[in-house]
């Protein structure tokens, strides 16, 4: 089984991502993770010396490594499911999970977590609040392909658990 995590970045994919692992005793694994580990560069770096279509290579060829393994969790990037095939590659591959938020409720998390995201770092927190509108409405229409949609504001991995198996 892989699952794999979707949402807006601050959604708490990484955070949801690992307490499910241990749940569900699977392996985790996170694409941003892995670009870095390949690249040997932070995110904020890999954008700021390679761009942003480097970036979503790797992070597609990451993706399609995953693809097929068995028994992990993968917490993808905010952009992940938004670029190349990638969203139809995981509904194939295994169960998307969309951890849901609004845009006022991802603007409180990410007004201090920002600087270590290359797409949100130079925004003040108006031009923030109008960036995170616009993404997630460019982008929720993929995100919502997901097999299986959850509440981020109020996810008790234990029901998500269930959730997931009942798909299997
Ligand atoms: C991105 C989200 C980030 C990371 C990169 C681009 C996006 O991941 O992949 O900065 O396009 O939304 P998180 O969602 O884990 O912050």
């Amino acid at each position: 089984m892989i699952i794999f995590l979707i949402g807006f970045m601050g959604s708490g994919k990484s955070t949801v991502g690992k307490k499910l692992a241990k749940k569900m005793s699977l392996g985790y694994v996170d694409i941003d993770q892995e670009v870095e580990k390949l690249e040997g560069l932070s995110i904020a770096k890999l954008f700021e010396i390679k761009g942003e279509s480097y970036f979503r290579t790797a992070e597609h060829n990451l993706l399609k490594l995953q693809c097929n393994k068995s028994d992990i969790i993968v917490a993808c990037g905010g952009g992940t499911p938004c670029f190349y095939n990638n969203m139809d590659l995981m509904n194939e591959a295994g169960i998307t999970v969309y951890i849901q938020m609004n845009v006022d409720a991802l603007f409180s998390r990410l007004v201090n977590a920002k600087n270590d995201r290359p797409l949100l770092k130079n925004l003040d927190q108006q031009a923030l609040k109008a960036y995170i509108k616009q993404k997630l409405s460019e982008r929720e229409s993929t995100y919502l392909q997901s097999k299986c949609i959850v509440n981020g504001l109020d996810i008790k991995i234990e029901n998500l658990a269930k959730s997931i198996q009942a798909l299997v």
